[in-house]
């Protein structure tokens, strides 16, 4: 039976994880058994929060949501997949601006790994505008964005940010 589940990998930078990404879990989560959430090791770019505090907030979040792992990975991300035994990826799509990366990201993930489907998930209306570095871009003038991200992610936003108020 546990060869028969259904796993699905979720890849992103998740610095940090916002209101949107957890709407695309949500939703990941009625077609795959198990979602993957994985946390892209990217020593070139320059993130707000480590690794480790990514991986915490997201595992805080679906603490009782057994259907899914909060992982990291480097290098590249289908070979990743094939390691997790992952027969799909996942992608949210919010507004068109985000479909030309996504295609092409899609497309190059096939050429290396034709296994691997990509699958795109349309976010919640609600959060077609959400983006993290949006919600920082805020956040670091002290602008509210308490209903943009989830209890967890507001408080080590307020940690970094001490403008930011309750
Ligand atoms: O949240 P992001 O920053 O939009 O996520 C981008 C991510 C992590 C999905 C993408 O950069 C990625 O998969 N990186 C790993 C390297 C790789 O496999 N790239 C795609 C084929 S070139």
């Amino acid at each position: 039976m546990a060869e028969n589940k259904k796993i699905a990998i979720y890849p992103g930078s998740f610095d940090p994880l916002t209101n949107g990404h957890i709407d695309i879990i949500q939703r990941a989560l009625g077609i795959f058994d198990q979602v993957i959430v994985a946390v892209l090791h990217n020593p070139s770019k320059k993130a707000l929060f480590t690794m480790e505090e990514r991986e915490q907030m997201i595992s805080e979040c679906f603490q009782d949501e057994p259907s899914v792992l909060v992982d990291s990975f480097g290098g590249l991300l289908v070979e990743y997949a094939k390691i997790k035994n992952a027969v799909a990826i996942i992608r949210g799509m919010r507004a068109l601006s985000d479909f030309e990366s996504e295609f092409q990201m899609a497309l190059m993930n096939r050429k290396l790994n034709k296994e691997v489907q990509s699958v795109f998930l349309m976010t919640g209306f609600r959060w077609i505008f959400t983006s993290s570095s949006i919600i920082k871009e805020a956040a670091q003038f002290g602008g509210d964005i308490s209903d943009m991200v989830p209890e967890s992610v507001h408080r080590k936003l307020m940690e970094k940010f001490p403008k930011l108020k309750a």
